[in-house]
């Protein structure tokens, strides 16, 4: 009996990763925002991770992962700046073109810089585009609520999928004053006004950063769309990581919501190490690495 329900639970998990959008799988297309729909349906739960390079994109693909988001934190792991308000399209575009290249089913989100969607539709336009056009995304996400929908419709309405983020939204950093909880209290309702005003302007999912989780839990509810939970409890449709937080390459405390997987800044702190280390005491090169 046992054996036989135990076959059954091999199943139904069997069945259940068949159908799920994570994991590897002969990349025939790319994921779509119909298969992210479907997954809503379905109650299909994915993870979305960030990628600024080839390698990296290549290995998460692999792995299955459904959706890479090339992020604007790139300007705080990739460029060095303190937080993301600096980073431009510019230096954007060749980390889009590279996860990209590295990958061959997931979709590619591009994340629209701050300053490149803010003053109007068409800006948002000719910027969005050229993620598109130049990067080869198959997306553009980005910050904010009912004060970017005509920004997201104008996208929508121009052929290009739109990923809402709301509440923290790192590039508002200076005007929130600091990294904070969001949403909390009477805060909660223009929140999900928000959201509710994203998806009415065309996203086809959206990111809750850092808000309380029965928040995010009713947002998910209220929602047709997929929400992507960063910070956010456990009940959104998605979870999105900065993948140098959760691989321990990042320093310092990290925030509450990170869990640590590898101490990746470890291994390469003691693979440098161990080379430096021979190169001074002339082990390496040895002979079978020299060409005679
Ligand atoms: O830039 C980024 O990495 C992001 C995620 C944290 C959602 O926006």
């Amino acid at each position: 009996m046992r054996g036989a329900m135990s076959t059954m639970t091999s199943r139904s998990a069997q069945a259940r990763a068949e159908h799920s959008l994570y994991g590897p799988r002969p990349a025939t297309a790319r994921v779509s925002v119909r298969d992210l729909a479907q997954a809503k349906a379905t109650g299909d739960v994915w993870p979305m991770l960030t990628a600024y390079d080839a390698i990296t994109a290549r290995i998460f693909d692999e792995l299955g992962v459904p959706v890479l988001l090339v992020g604007d934190s790139a300007a705080t792991v990739v460029y060095g700046y303190d937080n993301t308000v600096a980073i431009t399209v510019d230096d954007l575009l060749p980390l889009v073109r590279a996860v990209v290249r590295g990958s061959s089913r997931a979709m590619v989100v591009a994340d629209m810089p701050f300053g490149s969607y803010q003053s109007s539709s068409a800006t948002a336009l000719q910027n969005a585009a050229r993620f598109l056009k130049e990067g080869g995304a198959h997306a553009v996400k980005l910050e904010g609520g009912r004060r970017i929908v005509e920004q997201v419709r104008a996208l929508v309405e121009s052929g290009i999928p739109v990923m809402g983020h709301i509440g923290l939204t790192p590039q508002s950093v200076l005007a929130l004053g600091g990294y904070r909880v969001q949403g909390r209290g009477d805060k909660a309702t223009a929140l999900i006004e928000d959201a509710l005003a994203l998806q009415e302007a065309g996203a086809f999912a959206l990111v809750l950063e850092v808000i309380p989780a029965d928040l995010a839990e009713e947002i998910t509810k209220q929602l047709s769309i997929p929400t992507i939970g960063i910070g956010a409890g456990n009940s959104t449709n998605a979870q999105v990581n900065v993948w140098q937080d959760l691989a321990g390459m990042t320093t310092g405390q990290p925030p509450k919501f990170v869990k640590r997987y590898a101490d990746v800044h470890g291994v390469i702190t003691e693979a440098a190490k161990r080379w430096c280390d021979d190169v001074v005491q002339r082990t390496y090169p040895a002979t079978e690495h020299t060409y005679s």
